[in-house]
């Protein structure tokens, strides 16, 4: 049975994403995912960077992939990581990870209470030092819950609680909830999909993050090279961090 298999674009929604970095932890594809992990980490060397999103254009470039896979690696690199489902929209983590996803982001956002538990919705991944909130039953109202207070107190939280919080987030181009939130981030990743995203759309997804003053950390090429990779699966990650971004 093969690992990977291209999907249509609304198979986002009704499947996990596949984890590479935890079934072929010693692949060339999982050493990819660790340049990745360490390029994020020189991008960072001038400011500590403890909550970052991965975002893309539009959608179905491989957002959840390159971020579940990327939250992997830093937690088998020993970092306490909390990787968050904060797409609301096509949610996937809960999936991934086999969990339900009964409660989760939009139970906390939507709570009227004036304190919350934290530790009763954050869940085991299964993997050593990753910790999971998925996204909750999806809302009518993603974007001003990603733009509430309770989220930017939230990220505050949690951020003091662990090494990285890890954010999956809807694409730019097509919804304003990563606009809302991505500003109060140490960072934002693009994820750009190779024969898909076209430079326009990249373009006009970076004006976006410029205007609301997010940090751009750096680009992930994905299914780049697939062909010429030799790696069976067709995938391939580049990463370019982009200068004078900000
Ligand atoms: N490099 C790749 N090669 C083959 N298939 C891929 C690659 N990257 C992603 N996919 C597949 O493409 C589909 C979309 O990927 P993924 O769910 O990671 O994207 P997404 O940007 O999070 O999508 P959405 O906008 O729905 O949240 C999935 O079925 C995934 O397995
Ligand atoms: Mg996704």
């Amino acid at each position: 049975m093969s690992l990977f298999h291209k999907k249509s674009s609304t198979d986002s929604l009704n499947n996990a994403v596949k984890l590479i970095t935890v079934a072929h932890p010693n692949s060339p594809i999982s050493e990819q995912f660790r340049t990745i992990r360490t390029n994020i980490h020189f991008a960072g060397v001038d400011q500590e960077l403890k909550t970052i999103a991965f975002s893309s254009a539009n959608q179905s470039e491989g957002k959840s992939t390159v971020t579940a896979n990327v939250a992997v690696t830093w937690a088998l690199e020993g970092k306490k990581v909390l990787f968050i489902d904060a797409d609301l929209r096509r949610p996937t983590i809960h999936q991934t990870f086999g969990l339900n996803n009964n409660h989760g982001l939009t139970t906390i956002l939507s709570s009227k209470a004036d304190s919350i538990e934290l530790t009763d919705y954050i869940k085991p991944s299964g993997i050593d030092h990753l910790s999971l909130i998925t996204s909750g039953p999806i809302p009518p109202n993603p974007s001003e819950l990603l733009g509430s207070d309770r989220m930017t107190t939230l990220i505050k939280n949690v951020s003091q609680a662990f090494d990285l919080v890890v954010i999956d987030v809807p694409p730019i181009l097509e919804v304003p909830d990563t606009q809302v939130l991505s500003a109060h981030l140490d960072g934002l990743v693009l994820v750009v999909r190779e024969g898909q995203t076209r430079k326009a759309a990249i373009s006009r997804a970076v004006d976006v993050l410029k205007i609301s003053k997010t940090r751009i950390l750096g680009f992930v090429l994905n299914d780049h090279n697939a062909k010429d990779a030799g790696y069976g699966y067709g995938y391939g990650y580049g990463y370019k961090a982009e200068q004078g971004s900000k």
